[in-house]
């Protein structure tokens, strides 16, 4: 698998979008490792620790620091870098965070996707966008269900909500300017890639189960358990990068054929519920205590979320390589270690990931 993805990336551009936060901080130190020349697009990294920070970030790309609404500003970026790849993470990417900001999360999920899609109109080049939304676009009927991609799109909260729009946003442009019949005249292949909760090492998000166990046991405090018995579709973060990387690959292969919506999530049956992955995390962690709080005026989250992945099986030859309980063992791994060597485990875990030395 290392060698598709390195003779697709290395020597190639990439314009990552979101290059500051969690997924895109790995997202780099893959990039580098593939040998592409890489420019990032987002705002500050939020925190401290975080991170972008930790693995120097700046040095392994160009990195612009700028609002994603600033049309004009994203358009001369993205035109003057003329990306063979786009990958676009930046997003207002909290559930819990869009109640109290629902208005810039639309902003910034549903017009940040359309102002990146509409800037690429104006590409010179082949280029390959992939567009990440998440598991929670679909229209949650809290059944014991895997949603496939051509499931119907909605979202109760504003995060979930805001995604979906960036689907259909995404799929009114595929249909009105990147129509993969017309491929020849706009070389421009688009595909969106929905992914479960993901974990790993250098996570500080707010709301965030594995961030909120690295605090408790930091402040050597009791976890409080907001939603013990929600289900999610847990994977390492590497998992969903890995997928985003080869739809890329195949999409460069066969622009026409790839041009769709890919869910990336871990194997039928490996979901756990949130008291059972904070069990297992603590237990390899040798320390910490959780307690389980009842708040009533608790905003609506999700119960159960379960995602089919047989397309990208199927389609692009992806399948999940870590279980849920290898996938929690790397993440405790990069937090019980980081502090000696931050990019050494960053590029260690992505190096035994991809077989790679
Ligand atoms: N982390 C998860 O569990 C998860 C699960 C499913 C999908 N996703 C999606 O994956 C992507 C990356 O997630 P993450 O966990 O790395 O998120 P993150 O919150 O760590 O990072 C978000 C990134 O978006 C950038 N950004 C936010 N607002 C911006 C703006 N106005 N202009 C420019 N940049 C802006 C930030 O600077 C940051 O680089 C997001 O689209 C998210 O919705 C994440």
């Amino acid at each position: 698998m290392f060698d598709i993805l390195k003779s697709t990336y290395e020597g190639k551009k990439v314009f990552l979008t979101g290059h500051t936060g969690f997924k895109g901080s790995w997202m780099l130190v893959i990039l580098k490792v593939l040998g592409a020349r890489t420019k990032g697009y987002s705002l500050v990294p939020e925190g401290n620790p975080n991170l972008y920070d930790l693995i120097e970030g700046n040095g392994l790309c160009e990195s612009i620091i700028h609002d994603i609404l600033d049309v004009k500003f994203l358009e001369k970026e993205l035109f003057d870098f003329q990306p063979d790849f786009i990958f676009h993470f930046a997003a207002q990417s909290l559930v819990r965070k869009s109640y109290n900001t629902p208005l810039e999360t639309f902003e910034v999920n549903m017009m940040g996707t359309s102002n990146l899609l509409n800037a690429a109109r104006e590409l010179t080049r082949k280029c390959s966008i992939v567009v990440v939304t998440t598991d929670k676009v679909y229209e949650n009927l809290e059944k014991d269900y895997a949603y496939t991609e051509s499931d119907k799109l909605g979202g109760f909260d504003p995060y979930s909500s805001s995604k979906a729009c960036a689907e259909i946003a995404t799929g009114s442009f595929r249909q009105s300017f990147f129509h993969p019949d017309n491929y020849e005249d706009h070389n421009i292949c688009l595909a969106t890639a929905r992914s479960g909760n993901v974990i790993g090492g250098g996570d500080w998000a707010e709301d965030r189960i594995i961030p909120d166990i690295v605090r408790s046991l930091d402040a050597g405090e009791k976890l409080n358990l907001r939603n013990p018995a929600s289900t999610r579709p847990w994977q390492h973060v590497l998992e969903p990068l890995y997928g985003y990387l080869l739809l890329g690959a195949k999409m460069e292969e066969e622009p026409q054929r790839f041009a769709d919506a890919f869910n990336f999530g871990p194997s039928e049956g490996d979901e756990l519920s949130v008291e059972d992955l904070v069990k297992i995390a603590l237990d390899k962690w040798g320390s910490g205590e959780y307690e389980v709080s009842s708040d009533v005026d608790a905003p609506h989250e999700a119960g159960l979320l379960k995602l089919d992945i047989s397309k990208a099986g199927d389609q692009l030859g992806w399948k999940p390589k870590m279980s849920s309980r290898e996938a929690i063992d790397k993440t405790v791994e990069w937090y019980t270690t980081y502090k000696d060597d931050p990019i050494g485990i960053t590029e260690q875990q992505i190096r035994a990931y991809f077989g790679t030395e």
